[in-house]
């Protein structure tokens, strides 16, 4: 308003009314170059309706940093708009008191309906929607580069574990990296998933990382899973210290490895390199795994915001939701869409494989959280397994005093 004084009068003018644009502010851990051209399709939706995003990355897989800078911005009092999270952690800030109240949203979109149940147990609290899933991913994949298989003379892709140390050492004879790796310790924990799997089934993997079964954690298939990881280790480069995940896959992508276990968000960087399914790379089960879905979402936790922030929160959450978008932004990104109605005709052969992979394990009661990426236990357990893994993976702890050592971080 601006008032201005005309010969002893006081006349208002009303200035021309200049609506503040809305906008959100969005932390996340999507650096990568896969990453980042997936979570462009989101900004741009978000654009075009006018609401301008804030970009707050942290760099990390896995989100450990993302957490840590989260955790900063809640206790100053002034959290972000949404953050991307996985499984226990929005249940962990949830019981804080720290997300907002989608359930008006949900209602009205249907989301009961459409999100499966493994995710919405994440998604909801007491009842209240709090977060929105933006896809499912999965960890107990395998990228390799076709190149490298044909020079090694690997002609079939390998179905149990032995047949897969038999391809590394062809891999690894014919004078490339067998497995790319990046040791970090969430990288390790994500190669521990799918050998854990392979080892001892979904119920051993349940009882272990679920149900943290003090049996199962100190047992001799726990043991032998330990072993795998050791005899593993060995196909991998010498300068894998701290190597992000992302230049792992690009050694694949490059040719100068055969492997990579990794989730189907290395897709997203075979796909970012113009690197074509079935003719550039494969994608299979960590062998003795088919069948076997061990899952992650991301999803999208909604912060308690002041009203001037919850309009285009909304928008934030509705555009996350739309079936459209999930199957544009999970075409990019390497994942499958975090709702049943989507169809897969968008989506290449890694990617309908993992969409048809999902629902059978789903229907078969063969789908489980992944212990590395927060699906299976809360970060107070899961980090300790963490240190347990990678301490064993650099040859720190022998497979027997991991065992213990596991017993001990799930207490
Ligand atoms: C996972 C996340 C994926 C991917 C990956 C590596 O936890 O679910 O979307 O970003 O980390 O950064």
């Amino acid at each position: 308003m601006k008032r201005t004084i005309v010969a002893g009068l006081v006349s208002i003018a009303l200035a021309s009314p200049v609506l503040a644009q809305e906008s959100v502010e969005v932390l996340h851990w999507w650096t990568s170059g896969g990453e980042a051209a997936a979570l462009g399709v989101l900004k741009k939706d978000l654009e075009g309706q006018g609401v301008k995003w804030n970009d707050m990355p942290v760099a990390g897989g896995g989100g450990e940093a993302a957490m840590t800078a989260l955790r900063a911005r809640v206790t100053a009092g002034n959290p972000p708009t949404s953050v991307q999270m996985l499984g226990f952690d929005i249940q962990d800030w949830a019981k804080q008191g720290a997300l907002g109240d989608l359930n008006a949203l949900a209602q009205k979109e249907n989301w009961d309906k459409t999100v499966p149940l493994a995710l919405q147990q994440f998604s909801k609290y007491q009842g209240k929607w709090v977060a929105a899933p933006v896809n499912i991913h999965s960890t107990n994949w395998v990228w390799a580069n076709k190149a490298v298989l044909d020079k090694a003379g690997v002609t079939t892709m390998p179905t149990d574990f032995d047949g897969f140390l038999a391809a590394l050492d062809k891999v690894q004879k014919a004078g490339f990296v067998g497995l790319a790796h990046g040791g970090q310790a969430w990288q390790e924990a994500t190669v521990f998933d799918g050998v854990v799997l392979a080892t001892g089934g979904v119920d051993f993997y349940r009882k272990a990382f679920i149900n943290k079964d003090k049996a199962a954690l100190g047992s001799d298939t726990m043991k032998k899973s330990f072993d795998r990881m050791a005899a593993l280790r060995k196909y991998v480069d010498k300068d894998f210290s701290n190597r992000d995940w992302n230049l792992a896959s690009a050694m694949v992508i490059e040719g100068k490895a055969g492997f990579q276990i990794m989730g189907d968000w290395a897709k997203g960087e075979f796909l970012n390199a113009k690197k074509v399914p079935g003719k550039d790379f494969l994608c299979f089960r960590v062998p003795g795994t088919q069948g076997m879905v061990s899952f992650n979402a991301d999803q999208f936790g909604m912060f308690k915001v002041g009203a001037g922030s919850q309009a285009a929160q909304t928008k934030l959450a509705s555009a996350i939701m739309n079936p459209s978008f999930q199957s544009a932004f999970n075409v990019v990104k390497g994942s499958v869409p975090a709702r049943t109605d989507v169809s897969d005709k968008a989506f290449d052969d890694c990617g309908k494989k993992g969409m048809k992979d999902l629902a059978e394990a789903n229907s078969k009661g063969t789908l489980v959280g992944s212990m590395a990426h927060g699906h299976a236990v809360p970060a107070s357990v899961k980090n300790g397994f963490y240190d347990v893994i990678t301490q064993h993976f650099n040859g720190k702890l022998d497979s027997a005093a991991a065992v213990k050592a596991m017993v001990a971080a799930a207490e």
